[in-house]
């Protein structure tokens, strides 16, 4: 690629249920405002017409007993308009992209969760991206008794919330060992204490980037 031409930074939040990704996303698209960074927020699965129809499919109750491999595939479909149509195109414009749980989830869910072999999740990963991977991913990490907590306060629980604690057990482990394997673009952010705290965190990961600039 010509490097005078400045690419944007993309960046991934990720989390298990209620470590508070909603908020912290609002958060995170302030800090990037008052920096005076152009950037579009999105999320998976979604961010296209066909992502979000993909996204209802897959946390209605409509097709409940899909096969794991057909959700696999379905996430990744989601993901390939996604890249096409939203985040390449932004990148290349020079737009940072902050999404809303990208890759990384995949392995979490449909490998830790669903216990999906991995090398499947690899593979479909070099097809549909290529090379493309996050520049920053924030990972908001919570005990899985504290996630539930808050998140039990919000609406009716979507196809994944209503899985039993095993599974986010092993959501979060992933995730984990994820950041261990990654520590350069995995930032481990603990979610268990207060919001300030939480912020305090994400705004020192944030801080280095942002003054590259
Ligand atoms: P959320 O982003 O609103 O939390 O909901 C999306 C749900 O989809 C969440 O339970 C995680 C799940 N998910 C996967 O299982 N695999 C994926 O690749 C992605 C992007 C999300």
């Amino acid at each position: 690629m010509n490097d005078k031409i400045k690419k944007g930074l993309f960046i991934t939040l990720e989390g298990s249920e209620g470590v508070g990704k909603t908020s912290n996303l609002e958060f995170i698209k302030n800090l990037l405002s008052k920096q005076g960074i152009e950037f579009i927020v999105t999320r998976e699965p979604g961010g296209t017409l066909l992502g979000e129809a993909l996204r209802d499919i897959l946390l209605g109750d409509q097709f409940k007993g899909m096969a794991d491999d057909t959700e696999l595939m379905l996430m990744f479909a989601a993901r390939a308009e996604h890249i096409a149509q939203v985040i390449r195109p932004a990148l290349s414009r020079g737009q940072w992209v902050l999404c809303d749980r990208f890759t990384d989830a995949t392995y979490a869910y449909q490998g830790g969760g669903r216990q999906l072999d991995m090398s499947r999740i690899e593979g479909l990963e070099h097809w549909v991206q290529g090379e493309l991977r996050p520049d920053l991913t924030l990972l908001l990490d919570a005990p899985v008794e504290v996630g539930r907590e808050r998140a039990g306060k919000r609406s009716a629980p979507d196809r994944f919330e209503q899985e039993r604690d095993a599974f986010f057990e092993r959501v979060r482990n992933v995730y984990l060992s994820r950041a261990k394997a990654e520590p350069g673009r995995i930032k481990v952010i603990d979610a268990s204490c207060d919001l300030a705290r939480v912020q305090a965190q994400i705004a020192e990961v944030m801080g280095g980037y942002v003054e590259d600039n």
